[in-house]
């Protein structure tokens, strides 16, 4: 029997610590920005219930085996599957998930960072009045001109972060608590601003109609393959962000209440900013399919007209910065935990190698909204490709193979040893979803998207 791994970073100071954090990491712009602009994109109502079905059989049940994953080894992702695969005689090469993890972080981070920084921009925009009484076409001017410009799509890239790895290298623990505590709520209130306000124009039920009613002929391979890279990207799952907050969870915590807790609330902001935008686009008859202009395009005409958009417009802007920093901080976390243990750098200077790098490739994400617009491979800029690789392909694989590990290579005494459900019934479902529902699950739609079935 192997004993008990520690963590040398550290551990939550409670429950509650951890749940915020990794609803920290959960909630974020894949909720506000990229959640509204896929809905529409897809054709609304049938890809948010492919999306919900996702988070179900397939997130919860890898977030739960992706804690308790961390909470076992105690490390960085890397060397948590390093050691694991060696205390459950599993092969070798399941450390190779770690560094797949590690890969998707840094790649994700470097365009979340370029789109931080337009909600930085925007922040600035807000408050300085520029967005009272804008027009449709107003609002798509000062979008289109801001993307147009490298240097100042530059400038909030770095100023972004700078912000995110200031905290890394002060340690995620601490930090992260408090900001969250605070920040959720406001940012739920500032959701539930938005919607008050469409529902006060009286275009609400357009938005609740777009999104709660499927048309099941707009469901192809592609939407079925993007509403499930969007549940794994929205629950930060797949690439170790959720199993190295779980290293630092304490022995006690229960896994399955909070996962189930932060899964709940990241959807829950995602429908709400859902019901947020969507009223504002019909109310303006703007485009459901703009793609990653969308809320930019949006926000500001709500903002611009309601009593005190000010103000609001300009909370509503930082709160997203903030909900982005604390995504950002769990995407680089694990490389950064990684370069400590292995190379036992402080975490001062791991965080500066790991920023620097991560900068730099997401200087091929600023390019793609001007200089490169028209380098494409397969039809798809710099951004896209990156956004295509790591949302629809590395954070699911990731997924599946954490199911893999979890469901058929680790010894079955472990697993419920460090799960400790107390309910043996709940405790079977999740056993059975994550052995053979999610992974069957998964396989099926990338082999569907592929052609094969
Ligand atoms: N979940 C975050 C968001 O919705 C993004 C993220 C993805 C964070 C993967 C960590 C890991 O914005």
């Amino acid at each position: 029997m192997p004993t008990k791994n520690t963590s040398i970073h550290g551990e939550w100071s409670s429950r509650l610590a951890f749940i915020l954090a990794a609803a920290g990491s959960a909630v974020g712009l894949g909720n506000i920005w990229k959640f509204p602009y896929m809905a529409g994109e897809n054709g609304g109502g049938a890809f948010v219930l492919i999306y919900l079905a996702c988070i179900a059989v397939f997130g919860l049940p890898i977030m739960m085996a992706e804690v308790m994953l961390g909470r076992r080894g105690r490390q960085s992702p890397i060397n948590t599957m390093k050691t694991l695969s060696q205390q459950e005689s599993a092969h070798k090469a399941w450390g190779l998930l770690g560094w797949s993890g590690v890969l998707a972080g840094v790649l994700i981070l470097s365009y979340y960072s370029v789109i931080a920084g337009w909600s930085l921009s925007y922040v600035i925009e807000s408050v300085s009045g520029s967005l009272k009484g804008i027009s449709g076409t107003q609002a798509g001017e000062l979008f289109e001109s801001l993307i147009a410009s490298p240097l100042t799509l530059i400038f909030w890239h770095t100023v972004f972060m700078v912000m995110t790895m200031i905290v890394v290298a002060r340690g995620v623990i601490g930090g992260l608590e408090v900001a969250v505590r605070y920040l959720m709520p406001s940012l739920l209130i500032l959701i539930l601003v938005l919607i008050a306000y469409s529902v006060s124009q009286g275009h609400f039920m357009l938005g609740v109609e777009f999104m709660f009613t499927p048309d099941f002929s707009k469901i192809n391979q592609d939407v079925l393959l993007s509403a499930m890279g969007q549940a794994f990207f929205s629950l930060s799952l797949g690439m170790g962000a959720i199993m190295i907050y779980g290293s630092y969870l304490s022995q006690q915590a229960s896994i399955a209440k909070t996962s189930f807790a932060v899964a709940l609330m990241d959807t829950s902001v995602a429908i709400l900013a859902g019901l947020a935008i969507f009223p504002i686009v019909f109310a303006n008859h703007l485009d459901t399919g703009q793609g990653a202009a969308l809320i930019f395009n949006t926000l500001p005409l709500a903002f611009g007209q309601m009593p005190g958009g000010v103000i609001f417009g300009t909370l509503f802007f930082v709160l997203l910065v903030f909900a982005a920093w604390t995504s950002s901080i769990s995407l680089i976390e694990p490389a950064v935990a990684w370069l400590v243990e292995r190379r036992g750098l402080t975490r001062i200077k791991a965080s500066i190698i790991c920023g620097f790098v991560t900068w730099l490739v997401g200087l091929g994400t600023v390019f793609s909204f001007n200089i490169w617009e028209t380098y494409t491979m397969f039809d798809k800029t710099v951004f896209d490709l990156l956004d295509y690789l790591t949302t629809n392909i590395m954070l699911p694989l990731g997924g599946l193979l954490i199911a893999v590990f979890v469901g058929w290579s680790m010894r079955e005494s472990s697993v419920r040893d460090e799960m400790a459900m107390s309910n043996p019934v709940l405790y079977q479902a999740w056993r059975l979803l994550i052995r053979f529902v999610t992974p069957v699950g998964v396989l099926l739609i990338f082999l569907n998207v592929i052609g094969i079935i």
